[in-house]
């Protein structure tokens, strides 16, 4: 993922890492997570999500297709000898699943990356265990302005309720979505929301 591999030195401005706490304080309290959780982040990046995360969970597998945004966590992981965040090279919908499953997949600003929502769906499904979470936040729909490239081959944000159907469709349970951001991008207003759906 040449883009992010670019993008990657510079990641992590102060604005970004006070959101991924931010985010990982919202996704722990709407998954409910304990010290007993195995967490899967969906293009985890640099782990300004996972990392907050690992502290209140067993453990946090960063999984992303950027290797250059996997070299900034190693970083982080080289220099504060943390344990439990592992770092998983895998680009979903492209490369095969890993054996293990997750009680909660998580994923900020991610899926709209992956052209193929409906199965993006079901591989998380299939990476999180029987009555595991889903917790993923992204934007809604937009009019293709957020990205600075308008050809940048991403979708353009979800519409909740085909979102929360797709869900649905794929076999997750009860999604209910809130709107845990609101990001600023030359004078526009784009909310974030937080889709929660359980695996049965
Ligand atoms: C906008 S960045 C967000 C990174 C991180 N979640 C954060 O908020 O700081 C999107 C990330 O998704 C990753 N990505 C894009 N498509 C992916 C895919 N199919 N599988 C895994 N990661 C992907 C990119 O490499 C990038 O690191």
């Amino acid at each position: 993922m040449a883009k992010f591999d670019d993008r990657a030195p510079e990641w992590d401005t102060p604005d970004r890492i006070e959101r991924g706490r931010r985010v990982a304080a919202a996704v722990a309290k709407a998954a409910k997570i304990t010290g007993a959780d195995r967490v899967f982040d969906l293009g985890g990046g640099t782990g300004l999500v996972g990392f907050p995360l690992a502290e209140l969970a067993r453990d946090v597998t960063l999984a992303d297709a950027s290797a250059g945004m996997l070299g900034q966590a190693q970083a982080k992981i080289d220099a504060t000898g943390v344990e439990n965040v592992r770092l998983l090279r895998h680009e979903l919908t492209v490369d095969p699943l890993p054996a293990e499953r997750f009680d909660v997949v998580t994923g900020l600003m991610s899926l709209h990356h992956v052209a193929d929502t409906a199965r993006a769906l079901a591989e998380i499904y299939l990476l999180l265990a029987p009555g595991g979470r889903l917790a993923i936040l992204d934007l809604d729909t937009e009019g293709g302005t957020y990205h600075d490239d308008p050809a940048e081959p991403v979708i353009h944000g979800f519409d909740r309720a085909a979102l929360g159907a797709l869900a649905i469709a794929t076999g997750f349970e009860d999604p209910t979505f809130s709107t845990a951001l609101e990001l600023q991008k030359r004078g526009q207003t784009y909310p974030v929301f937080l889709l929660v759906a359980r695996r049965p």
